[in-house]
């Protein structure tokens, strides 16, 4: 894990310091040089070694779902109205918003440069960023809706979360060459743990020290985000006479008491049971690894990094 990370660190070093100066690229290189948890481009490497593949042959790819992943963090920002990232204030609050979107469509261009090595790398990248698009619409959708449920709230997370996880798996099984069915199961794996990272996600934004988290605690309550935290706590408040909740909502977003909506949250017990969520969603990610028929030590990497995700906080 620590042997992956500095290669990683390496790589995307290497990378900033080659960028052009100014410009579109100065917020490349401000965000990219962050302090990030650097999850989706170990999981190519590792993907890449479970199937036998070599970790340095991956590394290009692994820069490259990393420059995607970036990407869409600048224009979340920019969608969410959030002020901090990684501890520091987002790029549209630090330079402004055209500079984010284009900086951000710089970035998906180099990614797609990075990922074009291999046909069937750009196959599978391809159909999962538009993938995460899609969810990302959905998830801006579904502030504006009350009939969100679970089960919607599962589908949009899978997308706009899951399949980066899944894909950045299956982009470092397809280098090692792995088998179709192979590459099936560890992306199973992959959208298990991916609906984990984004469960507790969400948990973090309410739950979090933002000291720990970078970024604003409350953000998704006040926009109205439909988060699993929010739509259980809608349910259950309806059948507990509670109106906290409703009254936040029915105002501006600007002007929503994000505290009262985290107490109304925590009094209907919540927080415990989105930690169960995260819960189920690794056992079936355990499960999915349990398929994939290669050696059980070829496997200890992916656990591990499974086990320190699941009680992550940041
Ligand atoms: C944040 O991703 C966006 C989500 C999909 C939840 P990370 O939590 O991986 O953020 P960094 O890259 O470590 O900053
Ligand atoms: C992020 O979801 C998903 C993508 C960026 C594709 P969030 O909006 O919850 O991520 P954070 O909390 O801003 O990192
Ligand atoms: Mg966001
Ligand atoms: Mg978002
Ligand atoms: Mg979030």
């Amino acid at each position: 894990m620590s042997q992956h990370r500095s290669l990683i660190d390496d790589h995307i070093n290497a990378w900033v310091k080659a960028l052009p100066k100014g410009g579109l690229y100065a917020p490349m290189a401000y965000l990219m040089g962050l302090p990030a948890k650097r999850v989706r481009p170990a999981l190519v490497l590792m993907g890449c070694e479970l199937f036998g593949g070599r970790a340095e042959a991956a590394l290009d790819e692994a820069l490259g779902i990393e420059l995607f992943h970036n990407f869409t963090l600048m224009h979340d920002d920019i969608m969410d109205a959030a002020p901090l990232r990684r501890g520091q204030p987002t790029v549209h609050e630090k330079w402004d918003v055209n500079t984010a979107i284009l900086s951000g469509d710089a970035m998906l261009v180099m990614a797609y440069q990075l990922m074009a090595r291999r046909p069937e790398v750009s196959a599978l990248f391809g159909r999962y960023a538009l993938e995460v698009c899609e969810g990302q619409q959905l998830d801006m959708e579904f502030e504006q809706r009350d009939d969100v449920d679970a089960e919607a709230y599962r589908g949009m997370i899978r997308l706009k979360t899951a399949v980066l996880l899944a894909c950045s798996l299956r982009v470092g099984a397809a280098i090692a060459g792995a088998s179709a069915a192979d590459s099936e199961r560890i992306g199973a794996f992959g959208e298990h743990i991916g609906l984990a990272f984004q469960l507790r996600d969400d948990l973090l934004d309410v739950f979090g020290d933002p000291a720990r988290t970078g970024k604003q605690q409350g953000g998704d309550l006040r926009a109205g985000k439909k988060t699993i935290l929010l739509i259980r706590g809608l349910e259950l408040s309806a059948l507990n006479g509670r109106s906290e909740l409703r009254e936040e909502l029915a105002k501006p977003a600007d002007q929503r008491d994000v505290t009262r909506m985290l107490n109304a949250l925590r009094a209907l017990g919540i927080r415990e049971e989105a930690e169960r969520a995260v819960q189920e969603e690794e056992v079936k990610a355990t499960n999915a690894l349990d398929a994939v028929a290669v050696a059980e030590d070829r496997k200890m990497p992916l656990r591990e990094l499974t086990a320190g995700l699941m009680t992550r906080s940041y």
